[in-house]
């Protein structure tokens, strides 16, 4: 009985974890086929400065961008929680693994904080700070990386959380308290700020 009952034990430990792997490979994400699956991104995002048309708007810098940012980015596309009929189409073609791998890709550089800070915050930058970092580099994975990022992109993010067109519960309650030119003055601030590029460790 004791033996069957350690058998049993062994079955169920090597089960839970042939379970497991597909799940931690998943939570990896493979940089090498995440470039092979980028190819159709740098289109849009590999070319320095390109516009968005109607409305007119820098394309948002990837490198560096937290990994699990860019699968929630992804998954909010997929889910249309954010507008853009191309993104939108994109993310329902990738499946979870692919976003890991695109992810891992795009963040083969990581940004950390250098600990400066580039030209005068704005007052409104201060709340952003609790989070974002007082330099834009994102506190946790899951807070945006938005130092360096292109101004023009910035002010629209913020003005779509404002309007409503981009949903998410926490950036719109911010951004419902900021006005034209608390915005153009936080956009310019944090496309000013620099971080620190380092390779990302694996
Ligand atoms: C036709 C141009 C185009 C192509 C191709 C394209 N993108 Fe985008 N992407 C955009 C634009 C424009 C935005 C910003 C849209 C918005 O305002 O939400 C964006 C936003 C994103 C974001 C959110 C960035 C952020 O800072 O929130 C991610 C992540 C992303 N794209 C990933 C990808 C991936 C992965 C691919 C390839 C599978 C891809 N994109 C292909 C134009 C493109
Ligand atoms: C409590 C934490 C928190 C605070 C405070 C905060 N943010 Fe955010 N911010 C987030 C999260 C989380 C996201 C990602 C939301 C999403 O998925 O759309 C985000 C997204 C953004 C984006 C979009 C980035 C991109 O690449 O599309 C911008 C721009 C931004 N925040 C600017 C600000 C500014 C400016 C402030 C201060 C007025 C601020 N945030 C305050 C958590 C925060």
């Amino acid at each position: 009985m004791a033996l069957r009952i350690a058998a049993f034990g062994l079955t169920a430990a090597a089960l839970s974890l042939t379970l497991l792997a597909p799940a931690l490979a998943q939570a990896e994400g493979d940089a090498a086929n995440g470039r092979k699956l980028a190819y159709t991104c740098h289109g849009c995002h590999g070319i320095p400065d390109y516009k968005n048309a109607y409305p007119n708007y820098s394309v948002p810098k990837l490198g560096g961008q937290h990994a699990e940012y860019i699968i929630a980015a992804l998954n909010e596309y997929e889910a249309k929680a954010r507008w853009h009929p191309t993104m939108q189409g994109l993310a329902t073609t990738l499946s979870a693994q692919d976003k890991a791998d695109i992810a891992a890709f795009f963040q083969d550089e990581v940004v950390v904080s250098s600990g400066e800070t580039t030209g005068v915050a704005p007052a409104a930058a201060q709340t952003c700070a609790a989070c974002h970092g007082p330099d834009g580099v994102g506190i946790l994975p899951e807070y945006p990386v938005i130092a360096g990022q292109h101004g023009d992109y910035i002010e629209r993010a913020l003005k779509d959380y404002r309007s409503g067109k981009r949903q998410n519960a926490i950036m719109s309650g911010f951004a419902g308290q900021l006005a034209d030119a608390d915005i153009a003055a936080l956009a310019a601030y944090f496309s000013a700020q620099k971080g620190l590029r380092t390779p990302a460790k694996r």
